[in-house]
């Protein structure tokens, strides 16, 4: 076939949004060139202007996730140092944690290292399509269980999970409910008290279309991880209230600004919007695929029990090979291999080589998937 380099297709929104809100790299630009002061650390209109920044970035993460209290969201550089923050931070020797045996390196690696700390970790099997039974969750715990921690949906098997019904049986048991919201913040409706969530680690820059380097923490009020960094505004007290005490140094005002301005526009379009249209892409993937000779498809065949990504792998193909031809031969990109997530392509079937992981995003159009799934028939022959 022809190479095409009039367009580039980009299907790899799971690992990273692209492109972004036009607002979003306004707010950027506005806020390195005309605001720019140190947000907290000076009382001159530009440091006031720039804490506005935060400030008004933070509001608008609480209204998308109905949070009452702003200030227990805290903004970190990703998701990983929110779930380290979590993880590191209320864990001691002794304690029990019950996870997943399909989470994301973030997790895994983290709680790998508590382990060796005196950690113990309990981690639940999921069914053939990625998801969890809540009575497994519960049978794990025990008296020493501090903390049940779980990936809303993995980034392989792309399955939402049943975090309300986790977070109920958690709070019965009065038990710490911490999610890890890398790949759905921003990809559907998620509300952290109806769901019955106590933590919540998002990244910035994947559906919530801020830049890369952001992400928040939430924590619900009551729990008060111990902070991964010391330093920060005010006197020579170490005890600081939330944000401050898990934002110490100076903040990265313009990625910060920037995921503020992502997260009103996804409040302006209406979240329920954005996953109907993702939604609707995943179903056109999952259908497409189906048809093709040769194709697995990682998780569930119901779009509706997805987020926006769809993992698969073709018969006598590597999935190396797989993304190789996409981006060569047809301007495609996808994420191929492992997605630093190897106990999850250990749970598919699917380790070491992983899979081929295709995932649209809002602006997305459907002829984009039309042209993947020609593509894909293409390569499978
Ligand atoms: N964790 C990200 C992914 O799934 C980077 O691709």
């Amino acid at each position: 076939m022809e190479k095409k380099t009039e367009r580039l297709i980009y299907l790899d929104n799971a690992a990273t949004s692209f492109p972004k809100p036009e607002a979003v790299y306004r707010r950027i630009d506005e806020v390195l060139r005309v605001i720019s002061g140190n947000p907290g650390r000076a009382s001159h209109r530009m440091a006031l202007e720039a804490s506005r920044v935060i400030f008004s970035a933070r509001e608008a993460i609480a209204r998308l996730f109905n949070v009452r209290d702003a200030s227990r969201i805290a903004f970190t550089k990703n998701a990983t140092e929110g779930i380290n923050i979590a993880l590191k931070g209320l864990l001691k020797p002794g304690g029990h944690v019950v996870t997943s045996s399909f989470e994301h390196n973030s997790v895994v690696k983290t709680l790998g290292r508590l382990e060796r700390n005196g950690v113990r970790v309990t981690k639940v099997r999921p069914d053939k399509d990625g998801l969890l039974d809540p009575k497994d969750i519960a049978s794990a715990i025990d008296k020493d269980t501090k903390i049940v921690c779980i990936s809303h949906a993995s980034n392989v098997f792309g399955t939402v999970q049943p975090i309300e019904e986790i977070g109920r049986l958690c709070r019965n048991k009065s038990v710490i409910f911490m999610v890890d919201g890398a790949q759905t913040a921003g990809a559907m409706p998620i509300e952290m008290d109806a769901m019955n969530m106590d933590i919540f680690a998002a990244t910035g820059h994947k559906a919530l279309f801020g830049p890369q380097g952001t992400g928040f923490l939430y924590v619900r009020e009551g729990i008060e991880p111990e902070p991964l960094v010391d330093g920060g505004t005010g006197e020579l007290n170490i005890t600081l209230e939330m944000p401050d005490r898990l934002e110490s140094g100076t903040m990265n005002t313009p990625g910060v600004g920037g995921l503020g301005a992502g997260v009103e526009f996804i409040l302006k379009e209406g979240i329920a919007k954005v996953k109907r249209y993702e939604e609707a892409l995943i179903e056109a993937l999952l259908d497409g695929l189906r048809k093709t000779e040769g194709v697995r498809i990682i998780g569930p065949a119901d779009a509706k029990k997805r987020t926006a990504l769809v993992a698969f792998n073709i018969a006598g193909k590597t999935p190396a090979e797989v993304g190789m031809r996409l981006d060569n031969d047809f301007s495609i990109m996808v994420r191929t291999g492992a997605h630093c997530a190897p106990e999850a392509h250990r749970e598919a079937g699917t380790h070491p080589d992983g899979a081929v992981r295709v995932s649209p995003g809002y602006f997305t159009k459907e002829d984009e998937v039309e042209e993947f799934l020609r593509a894909i028939r293409e390569i499978a022959k």
